[in-house]
């Protein structure tokens, strides 16, 4: 549902074809795709993640991972566990490289799909439906692999082509395994192992505020705030840390 800010429905002019008069208008503007999905989750918060549904590594911490790295329209990266294929899109928008994103979710890699047309991008974007532990990809497929929190690290090194990367940002929960420990179980040497806990930490802390907030107005119900209370910091105050890492495959 789109609202505008007196509460009345915007109606915009189908751009797109006839067929689907709802994926029509949608495809018409990116906010109001991405507000669509976010209607149909279950949780609130999971909109306030925006496109990229990560913590403690937005784009602009998420360039230190690619520094150094040379990214032309060749080289081909995978987004597992993609959802929305937001870091897919931002890859494919800025750098013109070829970029596949898989996740387990249809309606996700629907909405990547439809953001993908929306900026003009879809040529260079695939989105296929597929777990992470058995990716539809041959042996030494990609020159970088990205994820946020989900992944099968065997997979990705079988994937990744020798000398190509593999970039984490990720909550690991035990604070007593190192990004080192991390790089020698997954058989990767380890680059670039940057803490981004505090930032982590505050971004879940400030959505609980949030929560609090609606819920004093009556937009959530206890259940839900109580739940957004339980997952945010929780494990953080229990020492979990939160990384971006970039590994390579020898
Ligand atoms: C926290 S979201 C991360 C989304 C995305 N990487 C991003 O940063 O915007 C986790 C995603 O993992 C997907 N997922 C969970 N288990 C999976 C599996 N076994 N194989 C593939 N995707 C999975 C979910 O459907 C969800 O879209």
């Amino acid at each position: 549902m789109i609202l505008n800010r007196q509460n009345h429905r915007i109606e915009l002019e189908p751009k797109f074809g006839s067929g689907n008069s709802h994926m029509a208008q949608s495809l018409n503007n990116k906010t109001q795709r991405l507000q669509q999905w976010f209607d149909d989750q279950p949780r609130w918060d999971h909109a306030s993640y925006g496109e990229f549904m990560h913590v403690g590594g937005n784009q602009t911490i998420f360039q230190i991972a690619l520094e150094e790295q040379e990214i032309t329209t060749e080289t081909k990266v995978l987004d597992t566990a993609c959802a929305v294929g937001g870091n897919a899109r931002w890859m494919a928008s800025l750098y013109g490289c070829q970029v596949y994103g898989n996740d387990i979710d249809e309606q996700a890699l629907t909405v990547a799909r439809d953001l993908a047309e929306i900026e003009n991008i879809s040529e260079l974007c695939t989105f296929v439906k597929a777990p992470v532990e058995d990716l539809p990809f041959d042996d030494n497929t990609f020159d970088m692999v990205m994820t946020t929190d989900v992944y099968d690290p065997a997979e990705v090194k079988r994937v990744l082509k020798p000398g190509g990367s593999f970039i984490v940002v990720s909550l690991f929960e035990d604070p007593k395994v190192t990004p080192l420990q991390l790089a020698e179980s997954w058989g990767l040497e380890l680059e670039i192992s940057l803490d981004v806990t505090d930032l982590a930490f505050a971004f879940n802390r400030a959505k609980e505020t949030e929560a609090r907030l609606l819920h004093e107005s009556k937009m959530i119900g206890a259940r839900e705030l109580i739940e957004i209370m339980n997952e945010s910091i929780v494990p953080y105050t229990r020492g979990g840390r939160h990384y971006i890492l970039r590994l390579r495959k020898n």
